[in-house]
């Protein structure tokens, strides 16, 4: 849900202004409000059957819509309150129309069916993006650009939606996705999970995983719900189930420092095979069976909740605003009994910045989103903010960024302007952010 002044901005504009990284997605002129996926699951043939409510505003005049969605997905109908609408598919977009509704905001009926797969990461060639099988189950792993996979969607980063999902699987498998777990319907042979989310997300971090699932069931001390979910064939080990269960202490650490959970639900899903990496799916980030086992993986992935998930940034040059931000909280939450170690582990993570020469924090080609640099630079860059402005301000700093744009997006300058007004020294933040976002060369370590 964009704001109202960029809805207008953007009216103005005819071009659509798409993400600089990648420029295929999205489309700028719709606002998508609400996707309702209503979808059929067999995990054991990989086969998706789906009707997608997509609820969406239109730029003005507007009265065509192209949304993505992989070829691989046939579409066999599109309505508008009923009516049949003309549609084509090809180069991984549908397009709808034209409209003969005058509204500017209407609900899309899609139905679409298909094997679903995942594609090559742009940003990281080795991994698979989007959606996934493995064994008897499915999963979804989409950041940045793999929602596709599975929904028609405008993967706009910016355009953050309300979703819920209604997903019927065969017995005995389980299906677990963003938010709560609302209804669970028996249907002789299928069972029905109904799953709501009370604030918008980002596509990519929309997820639905497929599969047969232990569920421990926790509770945070502000009264959140953390379920976590364990492959049951996984062979997952007691210390990745202890790293999980941890779960609610960290997000009862990250509150005190940040301010309030941001949404309504909390827990994990472990996959029953080793991925070489985490995400950070909003409510319910995913693990590698094996990755699963590092309880900072586990505290980082949590700290995404507030930064990446309920402040999204504006384009993926911000990514800083969730790597360097979960990379710092995390440590911090390792470090918590013992300030030493603290300054230990940015000495380290300076060590290995400066062995890479790690470059300025705007990510500007795919290739840079998951570098080590955002990571590492991303969180010494913190840690030196903090220094020069002081903990108190520091904190409250970090208290009122969160609180002005939760449920947002937002911009590396946005949050230097918090930091500046916060803080009262908007001269010690313009030179830091100079010094350790935008310059290319790593600065020196303080002290050093
Ligand atoms: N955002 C994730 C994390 O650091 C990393 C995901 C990287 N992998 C990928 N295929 N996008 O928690
Ligand atoms: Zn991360």
């Amino acid at each position: 849900m964009k704001k109202l002044l960029s809805f207008l901005l953007l009216l103005a504009s005819t071009a659509a202004a798409q993400d600089a990284l990648f420029p295929a997605q999205g489309n700028s002129k719709l606002d998508v409000i609400r996707y309702d996926l209503d979808l059929h699951i067999d995990p054991t043939q990989n086969l998706l059957q789906g009707v997608a409510a997509v609820r969406v505003r239109l730029a003005s005049g507007l009265k065509e819509v192209d949304l993505d969605l992989s070829d691989r997905l046939r579409v066999s109908r599109v309505t508008l309150a009923g009516q049949d609408l003309p549609f084509s598919q090809g180069n991984d977009k549908l397009h709808i129309g034209p409209l003969k509704s005058l509204s500017r905001e209407v609900t899309l009926n899609i139905t679409y069916s298909g094997l679903p797969h995942g594609i090559q990461d742009p940003s990281a060639p080795e991994w698979d993006l989007g959606w996934s099988q493995s064994g008897n189950s499915t999963y979804v792993v989409s950041e940045p650009v793999g929602a596709f996979t599975w929904f028609p969607v405008n993967d706009d980063l910016p355009d953050k939606a309300l979703y819920s999902f209604k997903v019927t699987v065969p017995k005995p498998y389980l299906a677990v996705a963003n938010g709560l777990l609302t209804q669970t319907l028996d249907a002789g042979t299928e069972t029905t999970y109904v799953w709501e989310n009370k604030r918008p997300m980002a596509a990519y971090l929309a997820t639905v995983n497929v599969g047969e699932f232990d569920v421990v069931n926790l509770k945070t001390s502000s009264g959140i719900p953390v379920q976590n979910y364990f492959a049951k064939d996984g062979g997952i080990t007691i210390t990745a189930r202890y790293a999980l269960s941890l779960a609610p202490k960290m997000i009862d650490f990250f509150e005190g420092l940040i301010g309030p959970y941001p949404f309504e639900a909390a827990g994990g899903v472990v996959l029953n095979k080793d991925l070489p990496f985490a995400l950070e799916n909003q409510t319910r980030p995913i693990y590698g069976s094996r990755i699963a086992e590092l309880d900072f993986v586990v505290a980082h992935e949590l700290a995404h909740q507030w930064f990446g998930d309920s402040i999204t940034p504006k384009t993926w040059r911000d990514m800083w605003l969730n790597e360097g931000f979960a990379s710092y909280f995390h440590e911090l939450y390792i470090t918590q009994n013992e300030p030493q170690a603290l300054e230990r582990e940015m000495q380290d993570l300076y060590q290995d910045a400066q062995k890479r020469q790690d470059g300025s924090l705007t990510i500007e080609t795919p290739e840079e989103l998951f570098g080590e640099g955002v990571y590492d630079r991303g969180a010494l860059a913190l840690h030196v903010l903090r220094q020069r402005i002081g903990d108190d301000a520091f904190f409250r700093t970090i208290r009122s960024y969160h609180r002005r744009y939760q449920h947002k997006t937002a911009s590396i300058e946005d949050f230097l302007k918090v930091a500046s007004s916060t803080s009262g020294k908007a001269e010690v933040v313009a030179r830091w952010s100079q010094e350790w976002i935008f310059q290319e060369a790593l600065p020196p370590y303080p002290g050093s």
